[in-house]
Order: structure tokens, then sequence, then C-alpha cells
């Protein structure tokens, strides 16, 4: 899981496993995004795709949003 608190306090946990061949994510603090180190997809910290090869979002049903 990768989890991402934004300036309201709104924390998102994500499954940071790559949507393309599966290599584990790792956050770019400059770019706020989940970065693939292996063929470069990107997602934002709603797990959705900024840049492929990645075809599809990080897995909705393993996203939890909530507001503390
Ligand atoms: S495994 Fe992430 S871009 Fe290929």
């Amino acid at each position: 899981m990768g989890v991402y608190k934004d300036e309201q306090g709104e924390i998102f946990a994500i499954n940071i496993t790559c949507t393309h061949m599966g290599c584990d994510l790792v956050w770019n603090t400059a770019e706020l995004s989940w970065d693939c180190p292996c063929h470069g997809s990107r997602f934002n910290y709603k797990g959705e795709i900024i840049e492929g090869p990645a075809l599809k979002t990080l897995r909705s049903k393993d996203a939890i949003r909530f507001n503390p």
C-alpha cells in the first residue's frame, strides 16, 4: 500500500503495484506521483494514469479515501 495525505488532511491509500507488469511503484515527492522504475508509467495519488505504458488505473477496489 501507498499512502498520501493532501493539504486538507484527506488520506489516499492505494495498491502501488504497477498495473503494467507488476513492479512496485516509487513515490515522487516533487511531482506527487507514483512512478514505476521498470518502464516509466506514472500515476497520481488517486491512482489515475498520468502516463503509460500502463493502461489501467491502480485498482480502485483497494483505494481507501477518508477524512479524519
Ligand atoms: S511494470 Fe510498471 S511500467 Fe511496466
